[in-house]
């Protein structure tokens, strides 16, 4: 399934015969400057995938950073790929394909590379992102099912506006119910996965059912339990001559997963970006972990939100 030399470059082959690169960027930065100066810094760096969403309320910002990179030149449209999704409150199939427009106009694209339905959940069909009654509680809709919406991300890949389409924030038995119903399948899921959560049921689902397992949280998103502060991890980066954070983005791609993560910092982007591959060995101390933790609540509710982190408690209205 991969292809490419280089750890960093490695390209995991979709199911429609396309190919993803498997270390990616996510742009669930809340404020719209940094977004806007992390895409262009991770552009520039050598990150080829973007994972973005309507929800994040930033595609404008990631829209001028890739035209930026797009207009100088720098880097051509097909070595670019690029990711958005569709929010809660879009899962009726007559508002699918307006959600996805305005996204691609925001984002300044003719296409997107992958669309994906960014939960499960359907909330009240409306503007609201997040709708709620009078106590404070989320309003779903019962009045469309995930097959609808997603006859409606189908008709998107056949107007060739999208080349592929994937599910997220799922687990086994959505998706293989979509998996078995649809026209158009799956190309790749996205889901919360670190080595305090590997998913190894879904990424063999995934992987018999040539599915590309998307890994969000990668690093375990700065939270608590610290993740790159694990006796393991700090253990294998030593002997590796790798920092924590590469050490985890080495063993998400050895083990076949495409991954997202995020930063801030310059010198995190460009850390990340030059991990290198870890041995055989290193790979089993790490599945051998046995701290389990989920950090973000999205898969139970569809209400988006790492559990919020002392450090940092605005990142928790999104994601
Ligand atoms: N589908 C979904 O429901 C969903 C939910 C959540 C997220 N996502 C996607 O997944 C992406 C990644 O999620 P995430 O933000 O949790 O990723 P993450 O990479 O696990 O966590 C980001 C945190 O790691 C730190 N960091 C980044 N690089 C580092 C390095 N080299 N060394 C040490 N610390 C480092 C960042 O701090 P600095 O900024 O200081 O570097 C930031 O605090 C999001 O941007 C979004 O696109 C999807």
């Amino acid at each position: 399934m991969r292809e490419g030399n280089e750890l960093r470059y490695t390209k995991i082959a979709m199911n429609n015969g396309r190919s993803i690169p498997a270390l990616g960027f996510g742009t669930l930065i809340p404020d719209l400057g940094e977004t806007q100066r992390a895409t262009r810094t991770a552009l520039e760096v050598g990150f080829r995938q973007f994972d973005c969403s309507e929800r994040y309320r930033n595609e404008e910002a990631v829209g001028e950073a890739l035209q930026g990179v797009l207009v100088e030149r720098q880097i051509r449209r097909d070595d670019l790929f690029i990711a958005t999704k569709l929010w809660n409150n879009n899962h009726r199939p007559e508002r699918v394909k307006p959600a996805f427009e305005a996204s691609l106009r925001r984002l300044r694209l003719d296409y997107v590379d992958l669309y994906l339905m960014h939960t499960p959940f359907a909330f009240l069909p409306g503007d609201d992102q997040d709708p709620r009654d009078e106590n404070g509680r989320s309003l779903y809709d019962s009045g469309v099912t995930l097959l609808e919406t997603w006859g409606a991300m189908e008709l998107l890949v056949d107007e060739g506006k999208c080349h592929a389409i994937g599910l997220s924030d799922v687990g086994v038995e959505h998706l293989q119910d979509i998996n078995r119903s649809a026209r158009i399948r799956p190309s790749v899921v996205q889901v919360e996965a670190h080595p305090y959560l590997p998913q190894w049921e879904l990424l063999q689902a995934c992987k018999e059912a040539e599915i590309v397992l998307l890994a969000f949280a990668a690093l375990g998103h700065s939270s608590e339990p610290r993740l790159l502060e694990d006796t393991v991890i700090k253990k294998v980066a030593t002997a590796a001559g790798q920092t924590a954070a590469q050490v985890c983005l080495a063993w998400a791609l050895q083990r076949g997963t495409a991954i997202l993560t995020t930063s801030r910092s310059e010198h995190h982007i460009r850390e990340s970006f030059e991990m290198s591959p870890i041995s055989e060995s290193a790979m089993k101390e790490i599945d051998g972990i046995t701290t389990r933790y989920r950090f973000n609540n999205v898969v139970e509710t569809g209400i988006p939100g790492f559990i919020p982190r002392a450090a940092d408690r605005k990142d928790a209205t999104a994601g």
